[in-house]
């Protein structure tokens, strides 16, 4: 389904998010170089905005993108090719967030945005994603999330009304965008996400929610 709409999926999430998902992202980034990590995973890099975003903000890092989508990784590629130089310090990699091809303890930091909620098996890919952090590492899951009672009729009315029509328009491929809306409406709210991420073996589990709790930030450490 990625496959289908890589090369217009930048067009269609600022579109869609009413350009929230540069604020969204930006906040991400901003959490993750607090602690300055030196090797990060950009877990389900898509068209690599996370994977750039940190570049831009974080030049010594050696930031992984990784997706198994070979379309979405050729247009992360080409956006990297668009700006000869300026994101040396990222690559693109292909693999499966279920069965990661890295060694156990490898990196510092694995950022995953807006692709959690698309693993087959969420249990397996966060403890994926912790087996490859160094004890002490830390994860941070920028994802959708259930919005704050008062806001869900009228979101609820635009993911499954405006949502699929407009995405259809841009994308020319409606049934992606009613997919998305079934994994945005089923996916767990903070609190249920935040057990999930403990229950995987980490540790400090904090979230925040953004934009009336639509979209959550997630950050855990695995143990020392
Ligand atoms: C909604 S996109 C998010 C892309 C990007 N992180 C962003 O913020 O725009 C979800 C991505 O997850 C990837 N994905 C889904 N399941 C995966 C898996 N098992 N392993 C690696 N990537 C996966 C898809 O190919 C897609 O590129």
């Amino acid at each position: 389904m990625f496959a289908r709409i890589a090369r217009r999926y930048d067009a269609a999430n600022h579109l869609l998010s009413l350009g929230r998902d540069y604020a969204w992202r930006r906040k991400l980034v901003a959490a993750v170089c607090d602690s300055s990590p030196r090797d990060i995973l950009d877990l389900a890099t898509g068209s690599g905005d996370v994977a750039f975003a940190l570049s831009g903000r974080s030049p010594s890092a050696r930031i992984t993108g990784m997706d198994f989508c070979p379309p979405m990784l050729e247009e992360a590629e080409r956006k990297k090719a668009a700006v000869p130089g300026r994101f040396a310090n990222v690559h693109f990699l292909p693999g499966d967030g279920l069965n990661l091809p890295q060694a156990a303890g490898e990196f510092d930091a694995v950022t995953i945005a807006f692709g959690l909620r698309n693993m087959a098996d969420r249990r397996r890919s966060l403890e994926e994603m912790r087996r490859i952090l160094r004890p002490g590492g830390r994860i941070f899951v920028l994802e959708f999330s259930q919005p704050r009672r008062w806001f869900r009729p009228f979101y609820f009315l635009y993911l499954e009304r405006i949502l699929p029509a407009l995405a259809g328009l841009v994308t020319g491929d409606r049934a992606a965008y009613v997919y998305l809306n079934k994994t945005i409406r089923a996916f767990p709210g903070r609190e249920a996400l935040s057990a999930e991420i403990a229950a995987a073996g980490f540790e400090d589990v904090k979230s925040q929610g953004l934009t009336f709790g639509i979209v959550a930030l997630h950050e855990a450490r695995k143990p020392d």
